[in-house]
């Protein structure tokens, strides 16, 4: 089912009022009877509020559920995007959309322009997405979680990667810069590097390594272990630097290329963990053996440096304290038991982080990928199984296209 943009931008004011009553009719209802749409909208009786269900439902904004007891409508990612966008865009963080450049097990990420031509990243958390990979060792799980859920806990990382995000740009981290949140997607600014994964030569790994080892002590300092710490969360930012000499990485025998600076950013905080976490030293373990790892296979460097440890960094943190960003982060919003909440879940239906990326990819069900994007339909046989009733919509292979050239309209 393709979704046309135009059809989104032309969306009337009153199709708005009802996506938005489909949207808060959802918070307590799976499917949300039709009159209780109209009644949110504050659009009683009539056609108006059929028209704007019938073009809703056409564009893939809202699905027709065929329940039990009634039939009604839900929310789906597409709508869900419509509505985050819209609130990007009147809060002026987005102007329009460009490319998608990554298709996450758990994300999407677009590059967007804000209104003075700055590109920026959106990146659109989708966690139910991994839960159909699963699928078969979850579904028990699956029957009994709510439809929503997929939604608000893409939310949750959504604000999550957010609060850290921010925290740790405050503190001098090397991070992008937040920007915006609004439902399962952050705004942030658009780094101009690639991820240390595709980083095929680097002059001095072992300075390179250093620093990153020393990012992993200063967040244990600063209270945080990142818990997904490997080459594809860590972008390599190159930038000329007469000092750095030897710093940067090793050209074709050029001089020129030995004069670059290599500057690591560190994205994708969805697992970020307190140092107090109960299972803080075998993530912040498996933090330090990733770079370990990738640096002996890639650039065959071992540091004759043992550790860190858990308990050096334990010792650091007492030493020489930052602020306690565990602790601020849950302060600003994202509580503890929001934290539980989504640990609970991702741990569920398996989002990993990347540390599951390679390996993971191979064991795939094809059947599974295939089912992928099923979505409830009017007259659909009713013989589902309902874990497969849970799935979030199709959005990976279409999102650039539908949300190519969105602009989403001015009127709202
Ligand atoms: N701010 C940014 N600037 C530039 N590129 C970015 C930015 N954020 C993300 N990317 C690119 O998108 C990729 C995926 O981003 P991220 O790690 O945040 O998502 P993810 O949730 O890990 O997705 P996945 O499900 O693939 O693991 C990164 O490896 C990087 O190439
Ligand atoms: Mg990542």
């Amino acid at each position: 089912m393709k979704l046309d943009p135009k059809a989104i931008r032309y969306l009337t004011s009153e199709d708005f009022r009802v996506l938005s009553a489909v949207e808060t009719g959802s918070r307590n209802h799976e499917v949300v009877p039709t009159p209780l749409i109209a009644q949110i909208a504050g659009l009683r009786g009539g056609s108006g509020v059929h028209r704007a269900i019938s073009n809703l439902a056409k564009t893939n904004l809202i699905a027709k559920v065929k329940n039990a007891k009634y039939d009604g409508y839900r929310l789906t990612y597409g709508g869900l995007d419509y509505l985050a966008l819209n609130a990007h865009q009147k809060q002026k963080c987005i102007y329009s959309v460009g490319n998608q450049i990554g298709v996450g097990k758990e994300s999407d990420i677009i590059v967007v322009a804000a209104h003075d031509g700055t590109q920026r990243i959106l990146k659109i958390h989708r966690l139910g997405r991994i839960s159909f990979r699963t699928v078969k060792t979850n579904r028990d799980y699956l029957r009994h979680r709510s439809t929503g859920s997929w939604m608000y806990m893409s939310r949750l990382a959504a604000m999550k990667e957010y609060a850290f995000m921010k925290a740790l740009r405050e503190n001098d981290f090397s991070v992008p810069e937040p920007i915006a949140q609004n439902r399962h997607t952050i705004v942030m600014s658009l780094i101009d590097a690639f991820p240390l994964r595709q980083i095929s030569k680097v002059a001095n790994p072992a300075a390179l390594y250093a620093e990153l080892m020393d990012m992993i002590i200063r967040l244990a300092r600063f209270g945080l272990i990142h818990g997904d710490f490997n080459e594809f969360n860590i972008l390599i930012k190159e930038e000329e630097d007469p000092e750095a000499k030897g710093k940067g990485r090793e050209g074709e025998g050029d001089e020129e290329d030995v004069n670059v600076r290599l500057t690591p950013v560190m994205i994708d905080f969805p697992q970020m963990v307190s140092i107090d976490h109960a299972n803080a030293e075998m993530y912040f373990d498996r933090d330090v053996s990733c770079i370990k790892r990738y640096f002996q296979r890639k650039f065959h460097f071992v540091s004759d440096i043992p550790g860190p440890t858990f308990a050096n960094a334990r010792k650091q943190m007492i030493k020489n304290p930052g602020k306690r960003l565990d602790v601020e982060v849950e302060a600003s919003g994202f509580s503890r038991k929001m934290a539980r909440e989504l640990e609970k879940y991702m741990a569920e239906v398996g989002a990993n982080g990347d540390n599951e990326k390679g390996s993971g990819d191979e064991d795939e069900d094809e059947e599974d990928e295939e089912d992928y994007g099923s979505e409830e339909e009017e007259g659909e046989e009713e013989e589902r199984n309902a874990a497969e009733e849970d799935v979030p919509p199709a959005q990976s292979d279409d999102v650039a296209r539908r949300l190519g050239n969105l602009q989403v309209s001015d009127r709202q």
